[in-house]
């Protein structure tokens, strides 16, 4: 008799978050299937469980990994690496397309450097570890939470962690599309079953770095100064776009890198400080930055100073990005800008809308 079983386990922190100072919650899943041998997929919400194998699907992040000398650990090339620093460990090394046995069950891996994701051949189902979770989402199955809400929460996911690794997945992607796949069970969060032709759909337009005509405004103001261009600009632009605004004293950057994902247009705000970006600017723009997101999108940095701009800074930190960096002098105001010039704002943000990145 072949069984499935799933085990869950709320996680009230996210250790990755949380080093950046931001509470997130997440449902961790455990997936073990019994056969002749008995085989556990990430053993992330399973705690002192035996098995004939355990697959680290992730290794990344410690809190996926619970080694014990009992067990046998199956690992990417790159895990072996990660799995040797901690001690002599049974281990085995899988690679791409590599299939495996134990009973009647046949997986087939499909792995990155970082990441395996494993096939269910008998039933059509994808264990997908880290790829198609979502943080925050205290639900079980597709089935039964708000589609829009899993979409937010499974982009969220995306652009945080997986970013970095959209080569890769594209690939992967290619591959699933030749698999029959009825259930999608990952690491964090509900198991997909509904919304399968949706979540690779989305995964698919993410990857390419594909935009939807949407933009975001990020910023900070001491006085206002900057807040009121941002205005003036959003007032711009939401004739035509969706606009998405983040103050980066309130909004968490996680959320930021969710909206800015698939987004055309991103406008950064900053006053100067101390001749330089404010702090909290610089600290998203390098945040974005290690996540590497697609250049396909056009950049405009604006904000206020008192008698000299650091402006140049925002610009160059844009360009890096390999951004379209489109800005004008209007932009940057010398402490808080007059009505004239927020209706040149206004009209310079109304022109934006028939550029391209
Ligand atoms: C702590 C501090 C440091 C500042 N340093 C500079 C500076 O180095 N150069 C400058 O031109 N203005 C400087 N300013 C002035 C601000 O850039 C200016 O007041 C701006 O209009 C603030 O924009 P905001 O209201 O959007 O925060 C500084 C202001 C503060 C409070």
């Amino acid at each position: 008799m072949v069984s499935l079983e799933r085990k869950k386990e709320i996680c009230w922190e996210v250790n990755r978050y949380k080093a950046l100072g931001i509470t997130k919650s997440c449902l961790n899943n455990s997936y073990i299937i019994k056969d002749k041998e008995k085989i556990i997929f990430d053993p992330i919400a399973v705690k002192d469980e035996k098995a004939d194998y355990i697959v680290i699907t992730n290794f990344l992040e410690l809190e996926h990994i619970k080694l014990s000398k009992e067990n046998k650990y199956i690992v990417t090339k790159f895990g072996k690496e990660v799995i040797e620093n901690f001690g002599e460990y049974d281990y085995l090394v899988i690679g791409y397309g590599d299939e495996f046995n134990i009973g009647e069950t046949n997986l087939k891996f499909y792995c990155t450097d970082f990441y395996i994701t494993s096939y269910w051949l008998e039933k059509d189902i994808l264990l997908s570890g880290e790829l198609f979770s979502q943080y925050e989402v205290i639900g079980s199955s597709d089935t039964k939470e708000d589609f829009r809400k899993l979409m937010e929460e499974l982009k969220e996911h995306y652009a945080n962690i997986l970013l970095p690794h959209r080569e890769d997945i594209l690939k992967l992607l290619e591959d699933f599309k030749n698999l029959e796949i009825k259930k999608i069970l990952p690491s964090h969060g509900v198991c997909w079953e509904k919304y399968i032709e949706n979540v690779f759909f989305e995964y698919k337009f993410w990857s390419l770095g594909n935009y939807r005509e949407r933009a975001v405004i990020v910023f900070i103001s001491l006085y206002q100064a900057t807040e009121l261009i941002a205005k003036a600009l959003k007032e711009g632009l939401e004739e035509e776009v969706e606009v998405r605004v983040h103050r980066l004293n309130f909004s968490k950057v996680t959320e930021v890198m969710r909206d800015l994902l698939d987004a055309k247009y991103l406008l950064v705000g900053s006053p100067t400080i101390n001749n330089d970006i404010h702090p909290k600017v610089k600290f998203f723009l390098d945040y974005m930055k290690k996540l590497n997101p697609s250049s396909n999108k056009i950049a405009v940095p604006f904000g206020s100073y008192g008698f000299e701009s650091a402006h140049y800074r925002l610009i160059d930190l844009l360009s890096e990005l390999e951004f379209k960096v489109v800005y004008d002098d209007i932009l940057f105001t010398k402490f808080i800008p007059d009505k004239s010039r927020l209706e040149k704002i206004k009209e310079f943000a109304k022109k934006l809308l028939t550029l391209d990145p």
